[in-house]
């Protein structure tokens, strides 16, 4: 890649690892640009504060170092369309990763205009999803960024040869035996990958999780209730407290997740071409989604609630491509937000053993009649119109059966 201005601008996504330590060092020398570290704050669980991450990029070279809390824009642009989407790849994976890269595109490239930035880098692998996720958006928001991939170009194939890289250069490194497997989290859970769990068929130990319990353990808990509030599609309340909806995902990550709900074991199809063995564990999404799917199959209906359900694979598949700002991806933001007007209710759910179902809903717009559902006595529903409606209904099938099927 040529570099033209000679002093230029780079804003890197900074995460406080090992990888996008050396990307300070190793882009202010291969590309000879000033490095702005930025580092953006979803919730995730860091071994060090935000205040010495913000303080190892000045040290290693960042000529500034900003961390931005996106809390409750996380909640309430990425995760609430989620849940009103019941956003699930493949029918099973609620996207934690995929539903992050857009909005920290966003912030950085909101920060490369104001410091007249024309990079921006990020520290993904050749090889995985969130490269993808993080160019199409930039792209797609400022597509005069140049984006730099310097993991993907650099010779620092080791960890090993990383960690000499790291102390030839000042960096530090780390003290403690490196994991053996990548995670990536944020307040919607974690994805756990690599290590022995390359192999799909080794099932993962228990070391992996920290966030959900095991749910076969002797001591797991008793059956426990949880009613959520939704109010058009988006949930507002746990137990009848109402809370702002970043609180409500952490809340119910702390109540679903000694039930050991939310664990999934997935080989997935990643956008580059590759099946890749993932693990995750998001108590609080899955449980919500959970929620909100039998809410709907109270208030949506029918004809609306069957496209949905095909159009929700499609929002899924291109969250998951990369093309959260695409206009295919905008348009059924707009199809799925509509059909969400009466989503409005509680659903009671019951957590146990890793299991989370909705047992209970209530809705001021539900389209469930009892009088017309009912087998007792009370029973409304027109039977004798019944059998008019299976006369003409049944027309077209019975027409093709004697002048063809069966001639
Ligand atoms: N497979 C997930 C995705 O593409 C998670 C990617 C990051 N996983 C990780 N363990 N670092 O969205």
């Amino acid at each position: 890649m040529s570099v033209t201005d000679t002093k230029g601008i780079c804003i890197l996504a900074y995460s406080g690892g090992l990888d996008t330590s050396v990307c300070i060092q190793w882009i202010a020398e291969n590309y000879n640009l000033e490095v702005i570290a930025c580092a953006i704050d979803l919730g995730q669980d860091h071994d060090e504060s935000l205040d010495d991450i913000r303080d190892k990029a000045l040290k290693i070279g960042a000529s500034a170092s900003i961390v931005l809390d996106v809390h409750d824009e996380f909640a309430s642009d990425y995760l609430a369309p989620a849940i009103a989407a019941n956003g699930r790849y493949e029918n099973k994976y609620p996207l934690l990763s995929a539903l992050s890269r857009p909005l920290i595109s966003k912030r950085l490239v909101e920060l490369a205009r104001q410091r007249g930035a024309s990079y921006i880098a990020h520290g993904c692998t050749g090889k995985g999803n969130d490269q993808v996720r993080f160019e199409t958006s930039i792209a797609a928001l400022d597509p005069s960024i140049t984006v730099l991939g310097p993991v993907r170009e650099w010779e620092l194939t080791s960890r090993e040869a990383e960690m000499d890289y790291a102390t030839a250069h000042g960096i530090a490194v780390p003290t403690t035996k490196a994991s053996p497997y990548s995670v990536d989290d944020n307040v919607v859970g974690r994805a756990i990958e690599c290590g022995r769990l390359e192999d799909p068929n080794n099932e993962p130990g228990e070391d992996i999780y920290t966030i959900t319990q095991d749910p076969t353990r002797a001591d797991a808990p008793n059956p426990e209730y949880v009613t959520i509030g939704f109010e058009a599609g988006v949930p507002v309340s746990v137990n009848g407290e109402a809370l702002p909806l970043y609180d409500l995902v952490v809340k119910m990550n702390e109540l679903a997740g000694p039930h050991g709900v939310g664990r999934l074991d997935m080989v997935e199809n990643r956008l580059i071409g590759v099946k890749s063995r993932e693990i995750y564990e998001t108590p609080g999404m899955t449980a919500l989604i959970a929620a909100h799917i039998s809410l709907e199959e109270l208030c949506l209906e029918r004809e609306l609630a069957h496209l949905k359900l095909n159009l929700e694979h499609k929002w899924s598949e291109l969250v998951y491509f990369g093309m959260w700002f695409s206009p295919l991806k905008q348009a059924l933001d707009a199809f799925i937000a509509a059909s969400q007007a009466y989503v409005t209710g509680e659903v009671r759910l019951k957590l146990y053993r890793g299991s989370v179902v909705a047992v209970g809903r209530t809705s001021p717009y539900s389209l469930y009649d009892h009088g017309l559902a009912t087998y007792d006595a009370s029973d409304q529903f027109n039977h004798q119109a019944a059998q008019g409606f299976m006369e003409l209904y049944g027309l077209p099938i019975k027409v093709w059966s004697e002048s063809q099927w069966q001639k």
